[in-house]
């Protein structure tokens, strides 16, 4: 079956063209695209950065990129198709004139024009400047961007303040690529589209949710922007909290992105703020010492290069969120999420209430509860952890834990599993808001972590030190165990 392809023809601008997502990422994304057959027929993509390339050894760049990140054979035929629709065009996106260049390249009448923001924040406003300048906008054109929007609430404000300058809220699309994963979409399915899980998803039958978003990798060289953002900023404000609205939203009227943002955003406002009496007991804040990481030796955070050697930002944080509404009272979700950890692991854990009588008292004191665990990455899949009889003629009833087990890994109907950046620039081709942020929810998510990050200064909390290559700091079990609870691991 052909899939659905975009609306209309697009010229896809990429700022920061030569830059780190755009190389590792975006070009990649736009190859698998044209292998799918889904990228218009007159789409073009023009490459803009700051330095003096011509187009040909921009065709060569991205070619290099495809050598080192696609990891499959480059088909030449497909390769060839691509790089026809490629441009490139030297701005300094800091000179406003310089944006005039743009209209050789882009003919708003004919394509929708696609701006995509791969540089630094800095340069947002500029961006929007010099487009809004360059008269080439108009109602159609839409605006790509991507996280970090903002350190804080009022920083986010300032960002989104003047996006909203240039463009109405409709044309800006905010990317969290965890969105764009297969297993975060199948989320909805899985909750939204199977009974059995409908009318078992409250604080009556589920007694704790966890959600681990681990890493292998440590800071990578990005010291600058690590050191001035932390873990809590750099995944929990925006992945964990994605997931876990996808987990706990209320059933949506319809998959309109209307619809879907405003359940997110209702449990984002239900979020309970943290505050200086409590972070220490709901919080753990950590930072990587050296260690093993799958047997190698790995530096600790502060022995990185280039490190700041009394650096206290966080390079883990676990904590206990709590949502108070009717659904989810009493109900908490730990979450965690840390670099240089044991292995990556992106992962939901539904623990289900034990029963309130156990007749099955000869195979467990204690009947284990059920537990619902869907793994979002490495390994895509969803598994049900339940009891049933060990089969045998023996007299007395005996019970045994096994996994219903759903792997996603494989294939669907040989239809290729795509990652996040195709289906969220594809999307964006489409003009389907659906699959990205509001300014509202991105406002929503900081105000939460604000209260998290005040009450941390206020404490004067320093970050735990944990072994690279653990499950982070001795502190973040004991979160849980003065709750009776403990990681699922
Ligand atoms: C990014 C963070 O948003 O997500 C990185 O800035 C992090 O620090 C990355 O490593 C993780 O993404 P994924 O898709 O590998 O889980």
């Amino acid at each position: 079956m052909q899939q659905q392809k975009t609306y209309k023809p697009c010229d896809l601008v990429i700022y920061g063209a030569l830059g780190d997502l755009s190389t590792r990422k975006l070009i990649c994304s736009l190859y698998r695209l044209e292998k799918a057959g889904l990228i218009e027929q007159d789409t073009q993509v023009i490459g803009v950065d700051r330095h003096e390339k011509t187009r040909d050894e921009f065709i060569e760049i991205a070619r290099q990129s495809l050598d080192t990140f696609l990891h499959e054979p480059l088909d030449q035929q497909i390769w060839q198709r691509l790089a026809s629709r490629f441009n490139y065009l030297q701005i300094d996106l800091t000179v406003m004139n310089q944006y005039q260049r743009l209209k050789t390249f882009v003919d708003p009448e004919q394509r929708i024009l696609i701006n995509y923001f791969s540089v630094a924040p800095f340069l947002f406003n500029f961006l929007c400047q010099g487009l809004a300048q360059s008269g080439l906008l108009n109602d159609e054109s839409k605006v790509v961007i991507e996280k970090p929007l903002g350190h804080d609430l009022k920083s986010s404000q300032e960002i989104n303040d003047a996006f909203a300058q240039v463009f109405n809220e409709d044309q800006i699309y905010r990317i969290d690529h965890y969105l764009g994963k297969e297993t975060v979409l199948n989320l909805l399915a899985l909750r939204f589209a199977n009974s059995i899980f409908t009318s078992n998803w409250d604080h009556n039958t589920i007694d704790s949710i966890q959600i681990t978003v681990s890493e292998e990798v440590g800071i990578e060289g990005r010291w600058g922007y690590f050191d001035n953002t932390g873990q809590t900023r750099d995944m929990l404000q925006n992945h964990l909290l994605q997931i876990l609205t996808f987990i706990a939203m209320e059933p949506p009227a319809n998959l309109e992105a209307k619809s879907i943002r405003r359940e997110k955003i209702k449990v984002l406002e239900a979020l309970r703020p943290i505050t200086a009496a409590n972070v220490a007991e709901k919080t753990v804040r950590g930072q990587y010492a050296s260690g093993f990481l799958k047997g190698k030796a790995v530096p600790g955070y502060l022995e990185e290069e280039d490190a700041n050697t009394d650096s206290r930002t966080e390079s883990f944080v676990a904590l206990r969120a709590d949502i108070d509404n009717w659904r989810w009272a009493d109900v908490p979700f730990y979450l965690r999420t840390g670099k240089r950890m044991q292995s990556k692991r992106t992962e939901i854990v539904i623990n289900f209430k034990q029963l309130p009588h156990n007749i099955f008292k000869d195979s467990f004191q204690d009947l284990p509860a059920n537990k619902l665990v869907i793994h979002l990455q490495k390994q895509e899949g969803v598994e049900v952890q339940m009891l049933n009889k060990v089969p045998s003629l023996d007299g007395n009833i005996k019970l045994q834990k096994t996994k219903l087990d759903l792997s996603f890994t494989e294939p669907v109907n040989e239809k290729p599993v795509f990652g996040g950046y195709e289906r969220l620039m594809l999307e964006a081709m489409r003009g389907n808001p659906t699959l990205f942020l509001s300014r509202e929810e991105i406002e929503q998510a900081w105000t939460w972590v604000d209260s998290i990050q005040d009450a941390w200064a206020q404490q004067n909390e320093t970050p735990k030190p944990y072994p690279a290559g653990s499950w982070g700091p001795v502190a973040s079990v004991a979160l849980l165990a003065r709750d009776g609870r403990a990681w699922e691991e």
